[in-house]
């Protein structure tokens, strides 16, 4: 029996109480439909920035009234510390989804992404600690790799941060640390890289690759590349993801305290990327026979991405079930069936 299904019957057996920040996105939204599947209590944080009433309700769409039942939503700003207090009241786990995602979106206004990722989290981490929350686990990036040119990226050897998200991203992890160091707090930060899967949004100007590209595909719409279309991702489907945050809660004793990367270990560049999306959405008769335009590399891109996930895998026991293709296949009917809804 693998760790995580070991975890998972552990938890069926004994249900806990879980505090997700940032539940009505798509990482937390699809955290909230496995921990609900699996007949958890959780408690849900968000202001809707960025996510979307709709995924709060796909979700109870999905799973029984019974666990519908075992979900309550507090709609709040994690910039506010008394909202967060409230918030982490009774909790056993904290999964912290909630900042403020994209690289451009930080660029354009780097002060709300600070207050967001940074007080946010701080505010987050501290009622936290107060709460006496057993463990924090928190979404950290690959984006705090920066550029450090080694590949595969391992998790001690990072290089100068190419962003205002990196610079927050990396700030959170080092409060993670120093919260062991002051106060015996215990976290993980899990540095996701590029995950992707339903409910991921399209739309709008910080939409992430992936979705925006089925988007446009079904759509019939032209597609763009930044650069020569050879920029590489470690490209993490959603339930490796979900997996990754179920894991790092429940670590063992030799586990907390650390920075993991969360992805699949492989690189896929961006023209590899659009032909995967191209045929996966032909299996669900949508054709698409556009060439994609390329257009200028984006400012603050790093040109290769790819994880070694051996500190996850050893410490943690997990085990990425999901390959890209395999991943890329399950996604696209998502989007092919719920394009129209999440546009109006
Ligand atoms: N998706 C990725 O590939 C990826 C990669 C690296 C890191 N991350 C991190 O993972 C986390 C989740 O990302 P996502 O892709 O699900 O993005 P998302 O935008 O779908 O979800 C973020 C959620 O946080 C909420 N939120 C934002 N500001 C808030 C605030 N002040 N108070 C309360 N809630 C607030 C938003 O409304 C949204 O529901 C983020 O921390 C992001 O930085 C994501």
């Amino acid at each position: 029996m693998s760790r995580y299904d070991e975890i998972k019957n552990q938890i069926k057996n004994d249900p806990k109480t879980w505090l997700i920040t940032g539940v009505a996105g798509f990482i937390g939204s699809n955290l909230l439909e496995a921990l609900l599947l699996m007949d958890q209590k959780v408690i849900g944080l968000d202001d809707f920035a960025t996510g979307h009433q709709h995924n709060l309700d796909e979700v109870a769409s999905i799973v029984s009234k019974e666990q519908w039942k075992n979900f309550q939503f507090s709609k709040g700003d994690i910039r506010d510390l008394e909202t967060c207090v409230n918030a982490v009241q009774g909790i056993d786990y904290v999964l912290h989804q909630a900042a403020l995602g994209s690289v451009p979106r930080s660029i354009a206004d780097p002060l709300t992404s600070n207050t967001v990722n940074v007080t946010g989290f701080l505010n987050m981490i501290t009622a936290s600690k107060d709460a006496g929350v057993k463990n924090f686990v928190y979404a950290a990036s690959s984006s705090t790799y920066g550029d450090h040119p080694e590949l595969p990226k391992i998790e001690e050897n990072i290089g100068k941060p190419l962003s205002p998200y990196a610079v927050t991203k990396y700030v959170n992890e080092l409060y993670a640390d120093v919260f062991k160091r002051t106060y015996n707090f215990n976290s993980i930060g899990l540095r996701y890289f590029n995950v992707f899967g339903k409910r991921q949004d399209p739309n709008g100007a910080y939409a992430a690759v992936i979705p925006k590209w089925a988007s446009a595909i079904i759509q019939n719409d032209d597609i763009f590349i930044n650069g020569d279309g050879e920029t590489s991702r470690d490209f993490c489907f959603i339930e490796n993801t979900v997996q990754a945050n179920i894991l790092a809660a429940l670590a063992p004793e030799n586990g907390l305290n650390q920075v993991y990367n969360v992805a699949l270990g492989d690189r896929t560049t961006l023209n590899e990327l659009f032909e995967n999306i191209k045929n996966a959405l032909s299996e669900n008769n949508i054709e698409y026979t556009k060439d994609p335009i390329h257009q200028d590399f984006r400012e603050g891109d790093v040109r290769h991405s790819q994880a070694d996930i051996s500190r996850i895998s050893t410490l943690l026991g997990y085990s990425p079930n999901y390959k890209i293709k395999n991943g890329i296949k399950k996604a696209m009917p998502w989007y092919v069936k719920n394009l129209t809804k999440i546009q109006n």
